[in-house]
Order: C-alpha cells, then sequence, then structure tokens
C-alpha cells in the first residue's frame, strides 16, 4: 500500500533486544505529518520519543509497521537506501549532540554542506548563525562553547545543508526563554520556506507554535491535537491538560532530585542554581498553559 501524507507513520511497533530480553518503547503508533508541517512530540521520559525520531529520520528500523516519508516506505528500505534517503532528505538535531568538539562550530556546521554538497556556505552559514545568535562563535572550538551555544550550532549543522525534513530531539532544553524564542522564530522561518519539521519536547513555548501536537505515553499516542483546536475542543483540551499536570508533577520530582543531589555534593551551586532555575521558568510556563490552555 502506497501513502498520500507526506509523513505517514502505520501502527509502529519498536521491540530493543537486550540481554534481560525485549524491551517495548513502540506498541503501534500512528499518525500523520503534512509538508510543510511544524509538529510537536510531547510525552514523559520514556514514552518513546527519541525512538520514534530515529524511526521517521531513518536510523533505525521498526519491529514492526510502515513509515512513508514523501511516498517512499522507507521500513522496506536496505541500509544503503536508508543512508541515501537520509542524506537527501534529513537534518537531525539530536539530544546528545552529534558535534565533534576539536573542531570549530563553523567547521561542524560546513561538513554537512559538503556532504550534499553545497556550494558558496559561508554566507548560508554566516546567516543561519545570526539568526540563532551564534555569529560571534562561529570560529570558536565546539567543546568551548556553553550548552546553549552547542545546542545551536547543532541546529545549524542540521539546516545547513537545507534538507526538506528538520527532525530535532529536544532542541531547546538547555537554552533560556529568550533564546528559545529566537529559535522558534528561526523554526517558523524554515516552515514558510516550505520545510517539515518535527520536534521532540518538553516545552509549552515550542508546542504553542506548532501545528500539531502528538501526545505519546508509554509507547502510544494518547492524542493528536491541532496547535488551534486546543481551545475548541473539550476532548483535545483535557487529554492536553491532564499531559501538562503529568508533566508538572515531574518537574516537582525532577526539583527535588536536584536538590538531593546539590546536598549529597554531586554538583557544584552554579550548576544547581541554573537547572533549578531552568525547571522553575518551564514551570511556570506549565502553569501558565494550564490555566489559559
Ligand atoms: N537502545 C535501547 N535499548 C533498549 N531499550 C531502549 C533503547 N532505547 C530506548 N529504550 C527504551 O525504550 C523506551 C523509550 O525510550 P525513548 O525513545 O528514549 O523515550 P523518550 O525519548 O521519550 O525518553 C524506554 O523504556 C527506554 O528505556
Ligand atoms: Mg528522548
Amino acid at each position: 500500500m502506497s501513502s498520500t501524507s507526506y509523513i505517514d507513520v502505520r501502527d509502529v511497533v519498536k521491540v530493543y533486544e537486550t540481554a534481560t530480553g525485549g524491551v517495548t518503547a513502540l506498541r503501534g503508533v500512528s499518525f500523520t505529518v503534512d509538508k510543510g508541517e511544524l509538529a510537536v512530540v510531547m510525552g514523559p521520559s520514556g514514552s518513546g520519543k527519541t525512538t520514534l525520531l530515529s524511526i521517521i529520520g531513518g536510523l533505525d528500523r521498526p519491529s514492526a509497521g510502515e513509515v512513508y516519508v514523501d511516498g517512499q516506505p522507507i521500513h522496506k528500505m536496505t541500509s544503503r537506501q536508508l543512508d541515501e534517503f537520509r542524506r537527501r532528505n534529513i537534518g537531525f538535531v539530536f539530544q546528545f549532540l552529534n558535534l565533534i568538539p576539536k573542531l570549530t562550530a563553523y567547521e561542524n556546521i560546513y561538513i554537512p554542506m559538503v556532504a550534499r554538497g553545497v556550494k558558496d556556505g559561508k554566507k548560508r552559514i554566516e546567516y543561519i548563525a545570526d539568526a540563532l545568535g551564534i555569529a560571534n562563535k562561529l570560529d570558536r572550538l565546539v567543546e568551548e562553547l556553553s550548552g546553549g551555544e552547542q545546542q545551536r550550532v547543532a541546529i545549524a549543522a542540521a539546516v545547513a545543508a537545507d534538507p526538506p525534513i528538520i527532525i530535532a530531539d529536544e532542541p531547546t532544553a538547555e537554552l533560556d526563554g529568550e533564546t528559545i524564542e529566537r529559535i522558534m522564530d528561526f523554526f517558523m522561518e524554515l516552515k514558510s520556506g516550505g520545510k517539515t519539521i518535527i520536534i521532540a519536547t518538553h516545552d509549552p513555548r515550542v508546542s504553542r507554535k506548532s501545528d500539531k501536537i502528538i501526545v505519546l505515553e508509554d509507547g502510544l499516542v494518547r492524542g493528536v491535537y491541532r496547535g488551534g483546536e486546543l481551545t475548541t475542543s473539550e476532548v483535545a483540551v483535557k487529554g492536553y491538560r491532564d499531559y501538562l499536570r503529568r508533566r508538572l508533577m515531574e518537574i516537582d520530582d525532577e526539583l527535588r532530585l536536584l536538590g538531593e543531589r546539590y546536598k549529597r555534593g554531586e554538583l557544584s551551586i552554579d550548576e544547581f542554581h541554573k537547572r533549578y532555575n531552568r525547571l522553575r521558568e518551564i514551570k511556570a510556563f506549565l502553569e501558565d498553559e494550564l490555566k489559559f490552555g
């Protein structure tokens, strides 16, 4: 069977084989994403977000089910076909950054462009770096940059070669509110240019700007919500609000854990404050979203 949706995920199951037996990460996940859509995947830790993004991007294969991207059945591709598919179609922003620490930011962004044969890269890199607020960091070694700066270099590297699909796994986890706004403006600009973007995130500042929110829970789709639908459909609102409440409880746990780690001397006071403030910031937004969502 073929597909008419741009990205079509059908009954995808993923079982990881481990030494102690199989771990089921996805239990039959289905949804579609249209061309030019910004879709967000939300869900608690361990719900299957990273697994799902890896499968859509052709980095990993489903154990069962079908995945069509631009009409191509990627679940049927050989490894070589998948490599070629990824090179042509996908820009990845990984949670665990796929940057080379001993190279400069510029070099890290340039490499994927060379791989895709993009000419006249300098202007484009400068433009992207400026949009992301890292123009003055381009000649620094990646290992010398802060987590938030590295995260933006990773975004720049993912989009540099102008892939039609951008897949980003928690790309704003290390960023402050102002920078998140900036990154979202950049993603919106890419979207206006016809790119399709899928982002796994916990951050309502990201999901608020999306066309579609896919909420995962324990390897299943708990709901698919349209950005504009959230305030009109009671059912959608309820599911989303449940999700927000659970995430708030998760953040309270994370705050408690952070305090314990600090008391045990596992974190410096600076690191503690940084993480504490970030969690408080997200918590405030979630509470805000619950009030008005
Ligand atoms: N390589 C792996 N081997 C075994 N289990 C895995 C592997 N990757 C993920 N898992 C398990 O699959 C489930 C979903 O994980 P993941 O996709 O990383 O979720 P999320 O990104 O939402 O936190 C979790 O139970 C996780 O422990
Ligand atoms: Mg993940």
